[in-house]
């Protein structure tokens, strides 16, 4: 057999394994607090089960913001002006990314992901709704500073992540990814920003323990995925999904707890959880607004407007990049 055709053999074999996945799974499940970072539920399904939770009565969170963006995106255009190049951090919502473009009248819109294809399609569904400004896509991970393209390169800037996802980060990580985003964007850029608020702590548990069972679905669809692409043997039906607020760091946790004693392989190695144990499967931090702007200013970013619902829910920041000056 040839170097070729032994090459296609063992691909068969490991169809489908992304390294990054096998290590980052076999690495959380060897730790003495079992943990899996969020980023691997979204495979299909997971998307699909996201996709879902997102129109769930308990979710409040993406309505929320849509009708914030609804309600304010001409209060943004109205301090940021026109002619901006939009940076989008992530592959861009089919709801909230038209609302934003419309609302401003940009130069260019400019989404960045790591994974191409969803990309692709994001982008091309784009371009066609708004022939008046460039769509650009550009694969990267944008937790470090990302080259833009060069027709972009000397726009005004507007990042934009929304959704709450800064809030999957632990604060120094959320830091080190605002400053990262403060780089890409350059001096004179805007960002616009979704945060969670802290709130009643049943209404945040119900959103992720919802009456349905979606969003314990999507967390356990994260054992299938790994029994699936990594030739896992764990019994799901062994595991229950857990929501839990923890005070201290003022998140919602979720995790995948063992209701018996199990014994399972990943990759061909052996695991075993007791009764009770748990895999940390997400956090989703909520943040005061107080909280939220030293977030921005830990890591170059001056808060020049927010806007928020009548419940109170959810903020929405327009935060201007400050740059560093010789103390006074
Ligand atoms: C996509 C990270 C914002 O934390 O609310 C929803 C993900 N997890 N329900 C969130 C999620 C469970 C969501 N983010």
């Amino acid at each position: 057999m040839g170097v070729i055709e032994e090459i296609k053999f063992s691909g068969r074999e490991h169809a489908g394994v992304d390294p990054a996945f096998r290590q980052d799974v076999l690495d959380g499940l060897a730790q003495t607090q079992k943990a899996i970072p969020a980023r691997w539920f979204y495979d299909l399904a997971g998307s699909e089960l996201f996709e879902q939770i997102t129109t769930l009565d308990e979710y409040y969170p993406t309505r929320t913001e849509i009708g914030l963006l609804e309600r304010h995106g001409a209060d943004v255009g109205a301090v940021i002006g026109t002619g901006r190049a939009v940076v989008e951090f992530g592959s861009g919502s089919s709801l909230k990314t038209p609302l934003l473009l419309r609302a401003i009248d940009p130069a260019a819109y400019v989404p960045l992901d790591i994974s191409g294809e969803f990309l692709r399609q994001s982008s091309e569904a784009l371009a066609v709704k708004f022939p008046q400004f460039p769509v650009l896509p550009v694969e990267a991970d944008f937790t470090r500073p990302v080259h833009l393209p060069a027709d972009v390169r000397d726009m005004p800037m507007l990042g934009f992540f929304p959704g709450s996802t800064i809030g999957n980060m632990v604060p120094r990580v959320a830091i080190d990814l605002l400053r990262s985003m403060r780089a890409t964007l350059g001096n004179g850029a805007f960002l616009l920003i979704g945060f969670d608020r802290v709130k009643d702590v049943d209404r945040l548990v119900a959103a992720y323990d919802d009456a349905r069972g979606v969003t314990a679905a999507f967390n356990l669809n994260l054992l299938h995925r790994i029994n699936r692409e990594l030739d896992g043997d764990i019994a799901v039906s062994a595991f229950r999904h857990v929501a839990r607020w923890n005070p201290d760091w003022s998140r919602i946790e979720m995790h995948l707890e063992a209701v018996e004693d199990v014994a399972f392989h990943v990759c061909g190695q052996g695991f075993r959880m007791a009764a009770g144990e748990t895999i940390h499967t997400e956090n989703s931090h909520k943040y005061t607004p107080n909280q939220a702007r030293l977030l921005l200013q830990a890591a170059g970013w001056g808060p020049s407007a927010s806007w928020t619902d009548d419940g109170d829910d959810f903020l929405l920041v327009l935060a201007e990049a400050t740059e560093l000056r010789t103390a006074p």
